[in-house]
């Protein structure tokens, strides 16, 4: 028997509000005027941009994925993945920071005590801390169960040792969420526990920070912790649930790479669509050329159909659905997918000029590879599809 369209079952159609729509008319003039003409340049240097940081938090950006007794803005899921898209569109590094400060809090806000999160949110949603999460190890990246990283108890609290790699926000972030073996008699799905490590702990150092391909202002590194001290007010949840707090995170978190994602394909389009307008060949626009005018069609249909698929993940998130980790998953597999797709057909489209740095499409097309990878890489978003025809 087939299964029951979801879209007639589900109530959670998604309609932006006003307030929706405000933030995203902010966010697109802010990616305008203020992001769009560094990201050149902020991809050259390969330095995190401190003064977009600035912009974010005086702007509240940075606030959006808090509630307001946290000192946020209390939007939800669909109005950050909205603003996301737009900083994207422009720079995607830029639209990183926003998810990053969305994934390394959502532990804290999903699973957190009352006394953690009324203590450090307030000081994420200000933007005087970024965030980071740090599940990820030379040998543990899609095998989360891998994990070496140990805390162990003793009488004043705990010790954590191990190693983190392909960390996004290393040396920067003010606090790192740390998931570490607290039971090695136990699978890693009951043994494993969530840690809040401030970045001035004595004995975490960011070991090394990697060169990308793209991405390239957003700093990605390795950490060690050696002999790291907290206390149980530091243990994010319940202790031996940490496997289970890190899916729950990223069943929400990968909203926002598919709207990075997402802003990466259109701004590609736009930026392609444009190009062909004003370049002749042939006595003609090239938009004019069946060739072109054809690619040009499948890229903005692609992007629209990636953004319809989001938009109502995100509804889920907000409303609360059980089946929002695997319509995140599809999200992200199908707007990274897209973005990658359609990055690549905009730098055909420009030919020659789509090579060079002078234009923004290559860039696009390094940023976008990135989102076939980070946060899962697509070949988990699809087991984790897949798992749910079982
Ligand atoms: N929510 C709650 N619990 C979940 C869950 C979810 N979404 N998914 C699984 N679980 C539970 C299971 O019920 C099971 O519980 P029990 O042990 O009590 O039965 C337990 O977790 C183990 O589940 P699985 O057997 O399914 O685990 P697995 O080892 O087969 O792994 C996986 C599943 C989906 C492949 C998972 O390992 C995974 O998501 N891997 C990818 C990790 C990832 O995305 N890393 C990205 C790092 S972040 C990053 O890139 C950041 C950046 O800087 C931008």
């Amino acid at each position: 028997m087939s299964q029951p369209n979801p879209a007639l079952a589900a109530p959670n159609q998604y309609a932006l509000t006003d307030e929706q729509r405000e933030f995203a008319a902010l966010a697109r003039q802010l990616a305008e005027e203020r992001v769009r003409p560094r990201a050149a340049e902020i991809d050259a240097e390969a330095a995190f941009p401190q003064d977009i940081r600035q912009l974010f938090a005086e702007q509240d950006l940075l606030a959006l994925p808090f509630d307001e007794a946290h000192g946020g803005t209390g939007t939800g899921a669909l109005t950050l993945c909205v603003v996301i898209e737009e900083i994207s569109k422009a720079c995607a590094t830029c639209g990183l920071m926003l998810a990053v400060q969305d994934l390394g809090t959502l532990p804290i806000r999903l699973d957190g005590s009352p006394t953690l999160q009324e203590r450090v949110l307030p000081r994420f949603a200000s933007g005087e801390w970024l965030a980071a999460f740090a599940l990820s190890e030379p040998d543990a990246g899609s095998d989360v169960g891998a994990t070496r990283t140990r805390a162990r108890r003793d009488a004043d609290g705990w010790v954590i040792d191990g190693t983190k790699n392909w960390i996004t926000n290393a040396g920067v972030a003010g606090a790192y969420v740390v998931f570490a073996i607290t039971d090695a008699d136990a699978p890693a799905s009951r043994g494993m526990t969530a840690f809040l490590v401030e970045a001035d702990a004595p004995g975490f150092s960011v070991a090394k920070l990697e060169h990308k391909m793209g991405m390239r202002g957003s700093p990605t590194g390795q950490l060690v912790l050696d002999g790291v001290r907290v206390g149980d007010d530091a243990v994010i949840g319940v202790v031996g649930d940490g496997f289970k707090v890190a899916m729950r995170t990223l069943d929400h978190s990968r909203l926002g790479i598919a709207a990075q994602a997402l802003g990466i394909a259109q701004g590609a389009t736009d930026y392609a669509a444009g190009y062909a307008r004003e370049r002749t060949a042939f006595g003609k626009p090239i938009n004019r050329l069946q060739a072109i005018e054809s690619k040009l069609a499948d890229m903005e249909t692609r992007t629209a159909a990636a953004r319809e698929l989001l938009y109502r993940a995100a509804a889920k998130a907000d409303a609360g659905d059980s089946d929002l980790g695997k319509y995140s998953a599809m999200a992200k597999l199908f707007c990274s997918d897209t973005a990658m797709a359609v990055a690549v057909d905009a730098v055909q489209v420009l030919g020659g000029y789509g090579y060079v740095t002078e234009y923004p499409v290559e860039r696009m097309m390094r940023d976008a590879k990135l989102t076939q990878i980070y946060e899962g890489t697509n070949e988990i978003q699809r087991v984790v599809v897949g798992r749910s025809l079982r």
